[in-house]
């Protein structure tokens, strides 16, 4: 294939508007898989796991399909990028691989929060786009009218709009023609020096490291000694060729191709994404890369057991190879032992990472409640930023040298019918949102027209249950979608728990002062009800500095677990005293009091 067959596309899209379908529905259409007779969807490219469960893609994938048009056959590259908030990294990264993209927005809900992000972050590496309207089999679809409203919000001519079904298939056949007339060829030519972009990585067990490139210019084939532009590492290609859907050896990849290249990178940490990779002897520049991912939301992930760490570091070190946007520090905790502070880019993100690593790596582990980073700004004008409760300061007084503590705060952007203004006003007032601000996206005058309502909120409400509660409290109605906006003066403070007047280091959280009273209350509460009685009076505690803003006492146990049980019983008395030893294998020490993993899970999986 020369660069004037090829077309690299990706497909964008806020949450649920069908992109996996239509990736599915193109890639039979080609004959890469097979069509389901099933009519069940399969959706070949949402590969893990935690995919299918949760129905969302959380990793870009990537799949090359061949089709006849005219009288050539095109090289199509998919480019798969997720939808949520959470991974705007991951759809990011694979933009920078292609020439195009296929705005898809549902034609039943409209334009949402995440179809205006994506739109603009495809539109400022000027990409081509191609708008779609999906999902016009449904009866509640309103193509006409939603049609309209790409046209207000996004400036898009109505005609040049396509309507599909990409459940049917219908009118998918068009979307492959407009891929091939309107996105622009990849430049490039096979004479020039070798410059490849290594846009994502995975692990093979066998093979090590397999990195996903885009072939900027001149070829790589098998045997090839090349070398990294950001690690200055040299290797020998040992396995080329592209996705079709899974890897298919080719003996080269040409300019403006995507594929996959086995190099014999044996560490995660080589694969760096964003890299340029060229030919050893030749000298390019490289391709600019990324703007890093930044972490937003971090929790220290212990093991159940504490032998168990190595193997729990290695699995961490292993799956992010596959999520770069992790970031990985070792933590210790003088409750939970040996552990890792890893930093993510929502919370959702951190559930997935959680559930990948039980699911591919049959670990089990204690993950502690999230916190934003925290800037702590001294007398003296040194900063200093702060993503674990431990390194707060325990009281921020100038007797402490700090001068103030900053959060980070976002923009953030909702999308709801107009019935549920005030509802999502008052939550935003709730979480402490300032600058509202709301306008109308259609003027639609007597249907149900939506408005986009937006404010500067704390991250750290974002990462607690704003998210839920908004959802529920327009019915599920309501889209959302946030950017960094920098940081903002706060009053905050350090809120720590001790059992028995000792603080549990991993129980430690960051509150507003306005909230802390019931946060306190509530969190004591908590611990009250998931704490089993221990043999002796236990006081749980909620504290700032020296002061304590709630308190619960835990009765003591009276009888121990083989009393009532007489002589004769042996087997019965031994049972269970072995159930005991049992359930202490599982018990973590937190000061004096033993506190079951379930207690812990309970603790920090509710907020
Ligand atoms: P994420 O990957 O989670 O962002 O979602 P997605 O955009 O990939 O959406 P997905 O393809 O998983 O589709 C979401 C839901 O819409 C699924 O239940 C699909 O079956 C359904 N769907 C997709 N396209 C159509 C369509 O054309 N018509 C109808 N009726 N349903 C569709």
């Amino acid at each position: 294939f020369t660069p004037d067959t090829i077309r690299n596309f990706s497909i964008i899209a806020h949450i649920d508007h069908g992109k996996s379908t239509l990736a599915d529905r193109l890639l039979e259409l080609t004959g890469t898989i097979a069509k389901k007779t099933s009519g069940k969807n399969e959706q070949v490219l949402d590969k893990l796991k935690v995919e299918r469960e949760r129905g969302i893609t959380v990793k870009a994938q990537t799949a090359s399909m061949i089709h006849k048009y005219g009288e050539s056959n095109f090289l199509l590259n998919l480019i798969d990028t997720p939808g949520h908030v959470d991974f705007a990294w991951e759809v990011s990264r694979s933009l920078a691989a292609c020439q195009g993209a296929v705005l898809l927005v549902d034609a039943s809900q409209g334009v949402q929060a995440q179809s205006i992000s994506v739109f603009h972050n495809a539109r400022e590496r000027g990409m081509k786009i191609i708008p779609v309207l999906n999902k016009i089999d449904l009866p509640a679809s309103e193509p006409e009218r939603i049609a309209e409203q790409m046209k207000a919000t996004f400036g898009i001519d109505p005609s040049e709009i396509l309507h599909i079904s990409a459940k049917t298939g219908k009118g998918v056949e068009a979307v492959l023609e407009a891929i091939i007339d309107r996105i622009p060829a990849p430049q490039g030519a096979k004479e020039d020096p070798l410059k490849a972009f290594l846009f994502d990585s995975l692990y093979d067990r066998y093979r090590g490291v397999i990195s996903l490139v885009s072939v900027q210019q001149g070829s790589i084939r098998k045997g090839d000694k090349i070398v990294s532009c950001h690690t200055r590492k040299r290797y020998e290609v040992t396995d080329v060729g592209i996705m079709h859907p899974e890897e298919v050896p080719t003996h080269c990849l040409n300019p403006g191709q995507v594929g996959y290249i086995a190099c014999g990178m044996k560490q995660s940490a080589e694969a760096h994404v964003g890299d340029t990779l060229h030919r050893a002897g030749e000298k390019v520049d490289p391709l600019e890369g990324f703007k890093p991912a930044k972490a937003m939301v971090f929790a220290g992930i212990f093991p159940i057991e504490n032998s168990e760490f190595p193997k729990l570091e290695e699995s961490i070190n292993r799956l992010t190879l596959t999520d770069r946007s992790v970031t990985v520090q070792r933590e210790s905790s003088s409750a939970l032992g040996q552990g890792c502070r890893l930093g993510f880019l929502g919370t959702l993100h951190m559930d997935v990472f959680r559930q990948r690593l039980e699911d591919e790596y049959d670990a089990s582990v204690i993950v502690t409640s999230p916190t934003v980073p925290y800037k702590i700004i001294f007398m003296d004008g040194r900063e200093k930023v702060v993503s674990n409760p431990t390194e707060f300061p325990e009281v921020t007084d100038s007797s402490t040298r700090v001068r103030e503590v900053q959060e980070p705060v976002v923009k953030a952007s909702m999308i709801v019918p107009e019935e549920y203004m005030g509802e999502l006003m008052e939550l935003c007032f709730q979480h402490r949102g300032e600058n509202l601000e709301h306008r109308y996206l259609d003027a639609g005058a007597g249907r149900a027209s939506r408005i986009i309502i937006t404010c500067i909120l704390p991250l750290s409400e974002i990462v607690t249950d704003f998210f839920d509660q908004l959802k529920s409290r327009s019915s599920g109605f309501a889209s959302f979608d946030y950017e960094d906006a920098g940081y903002k003066k706060s009053d905050l403070a350090k809120m720590s728990f001790l059992l028995n007047g000792k603080p549990v280091d991993a129980l430690a959280i960051i509150v507003h002062r306005s909230k802390q009273d019931a946060t306190g209350r509530q969190w004591v509460k908590k611990l009250h009800q998931v704490i089993p009685k221990q043999l002796f009076e236990v006081p749980i505690q909620a504290a700032i500095g020296r002061k304590v803003i709630a308190r619960e006492t835990l009765k003591a146990l009276r009888a121990d677990v083989t009393a009532g049980l007489y002589g004769g019983h042996y087997e019965r008395k031994m049972k269970h005293l072995e159930n005991q030893k049992e359930s202490k294998r599982k018990m973590k020490k937190m000061g004096s009091v033993e506190l079951p993993q379930e207690a812990f899970f309970d603790m920090l999986s509710t907020k």
